[in-house]
């Protein structure tokens, strides 16, 4: 046996966690760059309470709330712009996962030498950039302790993952009462993307005993929690342990890769703008018949942390039931994916990172069979 764990720098996390970002971040400078989404944090107070939060410890604040829902290369070149006029010491990322991605992918390569569309293309960031300080708004993406950055490239239509360890976090200050205000639907497909990194990240044939041993906690952790903080978004400690859950799964998947339902996610997003999460739901069931028989004892320990009876193909009624009851999209058909696409995605999908994490080996062919069974 070999492997390599590579852990965030640090994890904060507990119910009020917040109230203790100025103290934590002061010894990093006098002016922060905030990024967050368009709308979302302001109305719901997060960011006025962080913005004073970070005054009261003598901390400006440049504020960048243009992040679109999967962030564009060109809103990523705009916020470095920014951070490089305002010389900001530090990004600060606030709210989902297109937030944080953005604020990582600022701070990473804010002052080096390479342009946004240089790194997309494959450049390697070759040393450390300004702290990255990521406050997740909610439970799933794990971005706020992994080493990479989904970005969106308007041009071709395509998402990628970009990866460096000079992007982990310097911080991730996870504090559960910031999902309180998430309002049902985005509780169950973020959640729905937690469960997709533990359950691919635990059949990932780069899975080694720590991130399997994560993995199943993950999995233990979304369902006993996610129908509570879905039906209940006030249900603190539901939402407690879905936070807990994202973090786990991120720690997991940042060390043994994903899968092809992943690898597939990503088109779907690009093309057809369908949520991450909810890209996820859709492709993982079939994902899991397709690989089941080379992970069947994998699968049926997966269905025993969902609640199961221990057989592999329990796992994947487990994830059926789950989204019916959050009725969530089930087939590509119900979120405007025209037939003729298919072939289209595949052919994105084939040279995928996440693919080399799937079990079981996937041609293009293999992966029109996934999108069309799942149509
Ligand atoms: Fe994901």
């Amino acid at each position: 046996m070999r492997f390599e764990f590579c852990l965030s720098h640090k994890i904060v996390f507990g119910k009020g966690a917040i109230g203790e970002l100025g103290v934590r971040v002061r010894e990093l400078g006098k002016r922060a760059l905030l990024v967050s989404g368009r709308s979302a944090m302001r109305k719901t107070g997060t960011l006025e309470k962080v913005i004073a939060l970070l005054r009261n410890c003598q901390i400006e604040t440049e504020l960048y709330d243009k992040v679109e829902p999967d962030p564009s290369l060109e809103t990523v070149e705009k916020g470095i712009r920014l951070a490089k006029e305002r010389k900001c010491d530090m990004v600060i990322g606030l709210g989902g996962g297109s937030a944080l991605d953005c604020a990582k992918i600022i701070a990473g390569i804010v002052w080096q030498e390479g342009s946004i569309w240089e790194y997309y293309e494959g450049r390697e960031i070759e040393r450390e950039g300004i702290p990255f300080i990521a406050l997740p708004t909610t439970s799933g993406t794990g971005t706020e302790v992994t080493s990479n950055s989904v970005l969106r490239n308007l041009q071709d239509k395509a998402k990628k993952s970009l990866r460096s360890r000079y992007l982990t976090p310097y911080l991730a200050l996870v504090d559960p009462e910031l999902t309180l205000s998430l309002p049902p639907e985005v509780t169950g497909y973020s959640g729905i993307d937690a469960l997709t990194h533990a359950i691919e990240s635990y059949v990932s044939n780069a899975a080694n005993p720590i991130t399997e041993t994560l993995a199943i906690y993950s999995i233990e952790l979304v369902a006993g929690n996610i129908m509570k903080a879905f039906c209940n978004g006030e249900d603190i400690d539901a939402r407690e342990n879905m936070s807990l859950a994202s973090i786990v799964a991120g720690m997991s998947f940042a060390n043994s890769g994903l899968g092809a339902a992943h690898a597939l996610a990503h088109p779907l997003g690009a093309k057809f703008g369908v949520s991450h999460g909810v890209a996820c739901g859709i492709l993982l069931p079939y994902v899991m018949e397709f690989n089941i028989g080379t992970q069947e004892e994998k699968y049926a320990q997966v269905a025993f942390a969902l609640g199961k009876e221990k057989k592999g193909a329990m796992a994947v009624e487990a994830v059926r039931n789950l989204l019916q009851k959050m009725k969530m999209p089930e087939h590509l058909s119900d979120v405007g994916v025209e037939r003729g696409c298919i072939p289209g995605m595949a052919e994105d999908a084939k040279d995928a990172a996440s693919l080399r994490g799937n079990p079981r080996p996937a041609t293009e062919e293999e992966l029109i069979d996934i999108l069309t069974s799942a149509y």
